[in-house]
């Protein structure tokens, strides 16, 4: 029997990366996965999202593991679809107990007009999207009364922006994940007189699309202050998904029960470095 067995999780940028390994992770738990993402370009970010097809393959490793997914291709911008997305899959799953925000994006350095619109973008997805993902679902959680989890998910760059440079992609997405510090640390107390505990979890370096791609490889090669964004204390340039995976599948076990407003680095001692 998993840790997770009966529970229900939504999961945001679920169809690749860190999301879906955080689906596949907690179905071998034996949750049930509400999976949202966006599945198409967001062409200020410079580097590809997801596809359907990626959606696709995240709901044949969860169904592989004989659990149930019901998979959405939604914006976390729009809170509008984000809520109709959520509405339909705890229909199906019969409620909701653990919610994961973690669909992100980082831009790279385009040219200086474009740098407005990116941090614009930035904040849009990775703290208002995240402030969307909770609103819609946190009322759904207190109306069950029957407790639950949140997991932000922030960054290495929402507790230090090191290797900040003034662009509009490197200062956004470091207000961006620290705002998340500032939802985690707010919902937390609204929602602590619910049994429903709040964490955010801040990722060094993670091998994923976001990453592993070739425009970021190239912004990383030419600045001359990425580079510090990237360097772990530990011996290792980046970790795994399943790093997170598992990190996050203790901080939403009953394991972890009295464990809310903490901010949980998986950094490889980047943070104290
Ligand atoms: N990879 C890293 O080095 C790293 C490090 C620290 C934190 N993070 C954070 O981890 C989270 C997961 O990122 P990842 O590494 O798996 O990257 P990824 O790009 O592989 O996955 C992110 C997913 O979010 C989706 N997404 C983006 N914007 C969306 C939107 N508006 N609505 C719905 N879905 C959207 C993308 O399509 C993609 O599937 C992000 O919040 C990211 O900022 C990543």
């Amino acid at each position: 029997m998993g840790k997770l067995e009966g529970k229900v999780a939504l999961i945001t940028g679920a169809a690749r990366g860190q999301g879906r390994s955080h689906a596949v992770r907690l179905a071998q738990e034996g949750a049930d996965i509400i999976a949202a993402d966006i599945c198409q370009p967001i062409d200020s970010a410079g580097y590809p999202m997801s596809t359907l097809e990626d959606l696709a393959q995240t709901v044949k490793e969860v169904e592989a593991l004989d659990r149930r997914i019901v998979a959405t291709q939604v914006d976390v911008r729009d809170s509008a679809a984000l809520r109709g997305a959520v509405e339909q899959g705890v229909a199906e799953l019969g409620g909701l107990d653990i919610v994961l925000a973690n669909a992100g994006i980082h831009g790279l350095g385009s040219p200086e007009p474009e740098q407005d619109k990116l941090f614009r973008d930035i904040i849009e997805v990775n703290l208002t999207g995240v402030w969307n993902t909770v609103s819609v679902t946190a009322p759904i959680m207190i109306e069950q009364a029957r407790g639950g989890s949140i997991v932000l998910t922030s960054s290495t760059q929402g507790l230090t922006g090191r290797g900040g440079d003034g662009s509009g992609a490197m200062t956004g997405y470091s207000a961006a994940k620290h705002g998340v510090v500032g939802l985690m640390r707010s919902f937390s107390h609204w929602l602590a007189p619910h049994r429903i505990r709040v964490n955010s979890v801040h990722p060094t370096a993670v091998d994923t699309p976001m990453i592993a791609n070739e425009p970021t490889s190239a912004a990383i090669a030419q600045s001359p202050t990425f580079g510090q964004a990237l360097s772990n204390l530990m011996d290792v340039p980046m970790v795994e998904s399943i790093d997170i995976s598992h990190a996050i599948a203790w901080l939403v076990s009953d394991e972890a029960r009295y464990v809310t407003g903490i901010a949980l680095p998986v950094d490889a001692g980047f943070t104290v470095k």
